[in-house]
């Protein structure tokens, strides 16, 4: 197979940043979009000394307003995989929220499904971004969760919820309607982000979140680890922990541990028309 070119969303963000040279560093080819041109040459210099080629796309995400939007990055790029790592952060109120988190990761995930060179589709989601208690979180960490969606975040947690509902949705369509295409939806899960530099210790999979947070650096090493397997896909709660990344990729993989849950997966079929 050709060597893989990544399309990264958000391509500044501060976990894409630590993430661009894990993959360069497999010789693949990396295209980051960011929307400010002064950012080209920092993300340029990444590609130093690496066997991977790195580019970057300047344009806003502010822009993608439709499927057709995504679609026409899709076709000038050609990436075999998709990173959603972009975020309104917060900034611009709720309409930014919904145009950035919710909208255009959308419209990506849309566009990146109906793409048949597209192979695999990682999304940046978060930890509470859940609508049913799983068996293995605590009466603190449902009661967390619960806050964050009435008063912490709530815009976010709507928007980045919407983003995951469709990725979700899409993801078990394919799989019935082309049960021959290879395609890996991975929604990777991080609980509150620090800027601590990586232990590359984590707790991956179905894990209760307690007082733990994870280092944006230890989640760029996770999201690597699970683009560079061709067996994993679904959903991956992941915080800082004990295990050594490369061993807790490899368990969740092989066990194909999903953080799913009881989560409705036909409701949000039905809520897409799919
Ligand atoms: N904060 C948390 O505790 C937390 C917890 C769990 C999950 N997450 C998720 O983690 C992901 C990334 O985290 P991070 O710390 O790496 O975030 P970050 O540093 O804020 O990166 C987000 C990137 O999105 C870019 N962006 C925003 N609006 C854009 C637009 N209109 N066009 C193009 N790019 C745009 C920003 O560009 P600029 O550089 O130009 O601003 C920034 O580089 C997000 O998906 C977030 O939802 C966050």
């Amino acid at each position: 197979m050709s060597t893989p070119r990544v399309l990264l969303l958000g391509g500044h963000g501060k976990i894409a940043l630590y993430l661009t040279p894990l993959l360069l560093a497999r010789a693949w080819n990396v295209t980051s979009v960011v929307r400010n041109a002064d950012h080209e040459a920092e993300i340029l210099k990444l590609g130093s000394g690496q066997p991977g080629k790195v580019s970057v796309l300047v344009s806003s995400l502010d822009d993608v307003k439709s499927v057709a939007d995504a679609q026409s990055i899709l076709d000038k790029v050609r990436p075999e995989y998709v990173v959603w790592a972009a975020g309104a952060g917060g900034k611009g109120g709720a309409q930014r929220t919904v145009a950035i988190d919710q909208e255009a990761a959308k419209h990506f995930i849309s566009s990146s499904f109906a793409t048949p060179q597209v192979r695999k589709f990682l999304l940046i989601s978060h930890i509470g971004s859940r609508a049913t208690r799983p068996s293995w979180f605590s009466d603190a960490d449902w009661e967390r969760t619960n806050k964050l969606w009435s008063s912490i975040l709530p815009d976010y947690c709507k928007a980045k919820w919407e983003a995951d509902q469709l990725q979700t949705a899409l993801a078990a369509v394919t799989k019935r309607k082309e049960p021959t295409r290879h395609f890996q939806s991975i929604n990777l899960r991080p609980g509150t982000l620090t800027d601590e530099p990586a232990s590359s210790k984590v707790a991956l999979g179905q894990v209760p979140i307690g007082e733990r947070k994870i280092s944006r650096e230890n989640v760029a090493l996770v999201a690597d680890r699970l683009l560079a397997r061709d067996d994993t896909e679904g959903w991956y709660d992941v915080l800082d922990g004990d295990e050594p990344v490369d061993e807790a990729v490899e368990r969740v993989a092989k066990a194909k541990i999903d953080t799913i849950g009881d989560e409705d997966v036909e409701g949000f079929v039905k809520k897409f028309g799919l």
